[in-house]
Formats: C-alpha cells, structure tokens, sequence
C-alpha cells in the first residue's frame, strides 16, 4: 500500500510536478470520468465503528508481523515543530497503527511523550513491541491505548496536562504490561471542574488516519482534536491528497463516495483536495498554518515504472484565546 512507498520516495516535501497539471491530464482523460463524476448512490455508510473498524483489525491481524508499515523518518523533517522546542511536550497520534510515526518521534529527543490510540489492540501490542524493541527506556514515555475515534469521544485524562501526568497514573490508568501496552483503568480525571481542563497536549498528528474512515464522520473527529489539544497546540495533518496514483488505480466497482473507496480487505480511503481539508479544519475553529499538495514522483524499484504521487501537508492551530473568552 501507498505508505510504503512513500517512506521510498527520495523527497517527501519537494514538487516534482505541478497538481494543477495532473488535475487538467486526469479531467481529459474519458477513462478517469468515473472519478470525478458526482456520487449518485448513497455514500458508504456502516454501522457507526463496526464495519470500517472491524476491517482495520482484520488488517492488522493479517499483517501482524508489523513490517507493513516502515518508521516515518520524514516526519521530524515536515514537522520540525515536534523537536525544536526546548520545553518538554505531549503529543496524541490517533490511529498510530505499528507506531510508523510513533518511533521516530520517540528517538527525536528525551523531553516528549506520546499517547497513541488505534482500533486494534494487535496494532497496538505491535506497536509496544517496536517501541519497547527500539529502546527500552520508550516505554516510559509511550502511552498507547485502545480507542475507536470515528465513534467515541476522546478519554477525559487527555483534556489536562494535570489529569495526564498525575491522578490517571496513580488511577493505574496507565499500567503497562510486558510489551509496553497500557491498561487503561479509571477514566475520570482528578480536576475535571478545574481550569486546567482545557485541552491538555502540545500536539495532536493525524498521519494517514483520517482517510481511514468514512467522510461522514470526520468533522467529529477533527472536533475532537481541537478539545484535547492546549490552546495554541498543533494540528499535524498528512494524508492522500486527491489524484494520488492509488486513488486513480480504484475500478469504478470501488468507489463508495465522491472521492471515498474501498480497498479488497474492506478498509476505507479517502483522497482530499486542499478545499476540503481546510473546510474541515476551519470548521472545527482551527487556524490554517500551513496547507499544499506534496507532489512526488516515485519510481517502482522492480518496473521502473514512475508514480505520481500527492499528498496533503497541513498545520493548524488551536487558537489561544477561544471564541468564547473573546466575546466576555
Ligand atoms: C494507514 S494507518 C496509519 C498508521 C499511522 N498513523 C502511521 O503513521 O503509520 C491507519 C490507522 O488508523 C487505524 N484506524 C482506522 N480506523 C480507526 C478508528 N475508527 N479508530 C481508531 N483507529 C482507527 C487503523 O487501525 C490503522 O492503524
């Protein structure tokens, strides 16, 4: 799948070609119509958490030895954001699968820890098991567990940096077991009346978690970004971005949505357009900081074939004065 071969490609941030002009190739060409033509049956829709979810677990069962996916050494290079503040920070990876993104970050200096949330408890346990593998001592600062984001609202420990690194651990919320995997006791924060409880992380990454699921419900989770983040913390945003090579690959038998497939082993992709990512941003009350399409061309190792890929780079804000506390 497409993450692979982005850890491939040679220059993750650079504009190998221009999207404007693949957008013009693609509208010329009469075999790709299907892929811009309105989507006129209803768009995919499973039971809320069940069949998109339950896809992602099969994967993960089915790859378990947890090369799937390669560690994503670019991503201190997109976002230098994570390392180069002197202070310590926390940072939330939703959907951390093996923990791709996790490890780099981990490696990047001693000052930061990672909560990390997936569906499945095999991502998961890979995961703690690549952490632990890598260092011993991660353990320490990597905090994953079990959570369905695309139906339940984020654990209230994550809201404040106090419920964080206090009462959750005495309330053995975060005990871990042999592979690093924590076992998540009592939910209810020490201060949830308090001040404190306005958002607790420095930074929240959504790295190719947000196609996973249907379009319908990522204004819920972009929302929930916004509440667990401090205010001021960041938004890190990388997914396929629209007219990517695997989006142009589906059959029309594929497509579920307007720009939403889904791929043999059931698991969801969604292609963005820049219009689309910011509308949702924007909406939840994120400021823009930074948003394009990444345009790379990568060639196949074994064909020589070339591949034109595109992703969406993007960094929002939470803003630090909220609406709210503007208007009193
Ligand atoms: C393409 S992987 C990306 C993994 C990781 N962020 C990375 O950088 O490699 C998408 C991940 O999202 C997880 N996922 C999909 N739907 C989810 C849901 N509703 N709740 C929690 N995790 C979900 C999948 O299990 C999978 O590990």
């Amino acid at each position: 799948m497409a993450e692979v071969e982005e850890e491939k490609g040679v220059q993750y941030f650079s504009r190998d070609f221009e999207w404007e002009r693949l957008r013009d190739e693609v509208e010329r060409d009469p075999l790709s119509s299907y892929h811009l033509s309105p989507f006129t049956t209803a768009p995919f829709s499973p039971s809320p958490g069940v069949a998109d979810a339950d896809a992602w677990r099969s994967f993960h069962r089915c790859h378990s030895t947890g090369k799937f996916f390669k560690e994503r050494r670019y991503i201190l290079k997109e976002f230098p954001e994570l390392i180069v503040c002197d202070a310590s920070i926390s940072v939330l990876e939703v959907g951390c699968g093996n923990g791709s993104t996790v490890l780099p970050i981990l490696r990047s200096k001693q000052d930061i820890i990672i909560y990390a949330c997936d569906c499945s408890q095999k991502a998961l346990d890979k995961a703690g098991e690549m952490v632990t593998t890598a260092d011993l001592t991660f353990r320490d600062r990597f905090y994953p567990f079990l959570h369905d984001f695309s139906i339940d609202k984020f654990p209230d420990w994550l809201l404040c940096t106090v419920c964080q690194r206090s009462s959750p651990r005495k309330n053995f919320i975060f005990t871990q077991d042999a592979n690093g995997q924590c076992l998540i006791g009592s939910n209810k924060p020490a201060c949830l009346e308090a001040e404190c409880c306005s958002g607790g992380l420095d930074f929240v990454t959504l790295i190719f978690t947000l196609s996973a699921i249907p379009f319908q419900r990522m204004s819920f989770v972009v929302a929930e970004c916004m509440t667990v983040l401090k205010p001021g913390g960041l938004l890190l945003f990388r997914d396929y971005g629209l007219f990517d090579m695997t989006m142009l690959r589906f059959p029309s038998e594929q497509r579920v949505g307007f720009r939403e497939y889904i791929r043999l082993d059931g698991t969801l992709s969604y292609f963005f357009s820049l219009d689309i990512v910011r509308n949702l941003f924007l909406g939840a009350g994120f400021i823009e900081l930074e948003l394009e399409y990444c345009c790379v061309i990568s060639v196949n190792q074994r064909s020589g074939k070339k591949m034109q890929r595109v992703w969406v780079h993007g960094k929002f804000q939470r803003p630090i004065l909220s609406t709210t506390s503007l208007s009193s």
